[in-house]
């Protein structure tokens, strides 16, 4: 069954970007798409460090992502960047683990003085593992998420931007859905096509033509 997977990337117990990333988890409940969730400060940290696959649960972890139809990723920033133990966890995924899937970056940090480090850092690094369609980030700040009765609350401006970032998240998994069953009908054919374009081509092996048997009113 495809799943999307959230990928939680910050250190902290207690932690605004894994708030975010519980809200957009909650948002895609709603619209009853399977989500699978690693927080990567409790895989196993010495495996992690010198990404040592033979250890089950990191070696679960990656096939997990690499399986995955999308992915959504939280981050704090952290010293002008994304934080280093996503970094760790992206590192140790195979050089094409991200083809062919929508990823949504989330992030919080501090101020909005580091906002662009999603762009000129984090950006490269997901192209260079095939994602080819990064969509637009959802950023907050402390002043954004903050603690209330216990538990983290997004402010309505953010609250709104995640759930309009969820809906274009959504519709892009639609969207190829609707193409990979375009494709695969395609493929398959519609029978008559089939049964004219095999009868037409056994003649034209018994007249010992070659070459490429195009049939322009075939619609696909
Ligand atoms: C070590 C460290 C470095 C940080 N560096 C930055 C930074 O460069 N820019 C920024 O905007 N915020 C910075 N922050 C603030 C965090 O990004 C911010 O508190 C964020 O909300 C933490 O997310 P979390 O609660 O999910 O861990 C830093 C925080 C820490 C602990």
């Amino acid at each position: 069954m495809p799943y999307v997977i959230t990928l939680s990337g910050s250190p902290a117990d207690r932690s605004r970007s894994t708030h975010m990333l519980n809200t957009a988890e909650a948002l895609l409940g709603e619209r009853g798409i399977a989500v699978r969730r690693i927080d990567i400060r409790k895989l196993p940290a010495a495996a992690l460090m010198v990404a040592d696959t033979s250890n089950v649960q990191l070696r679960e972890a990656l096939e997990v992502v690499e399986h995955a139809q999308a992915v959504i990723i939280a981050t704090p920033l952290y010293k002008s960047a994304y934080s280093g133990l996503l970094k760790i966890f992206l590192d140790a995924l195979p050089q094409a683990a991200l083809a062919q899937k929508p990823v949504l970056p989330l992030a919080t940090g501090g101020s909005l003085a580091h906002l662009l480090a999603l762009d000129y850092a984090l950006k490269p690094v997901l192209a260079s593992l095939g994602a080819q369609h990064v969509l637009s980030n959802v950023f907050a700040t402390e002043q954004d998420v903050v603690w209330r009765d216990d538990r983290y609350v997004l402010a309505e401006p953010i609250a709104a931007r995640l759930a309009e970032a969820i809906d274009a998240f959504v519709q892009v998994l639609e969207d190829a859905a609707e193409l990979r069953r375009f494709r695969s009908n395609a493929l398959v054919g519609p029978r008559p096509f089939r049964r004219t374009h095999a009868r037409q081509s056994e003649q034209l092996v018994g007249q010992g033509s070659v070459g490429v048997f195009i049939q322009p009113e075939t619609t696909y």
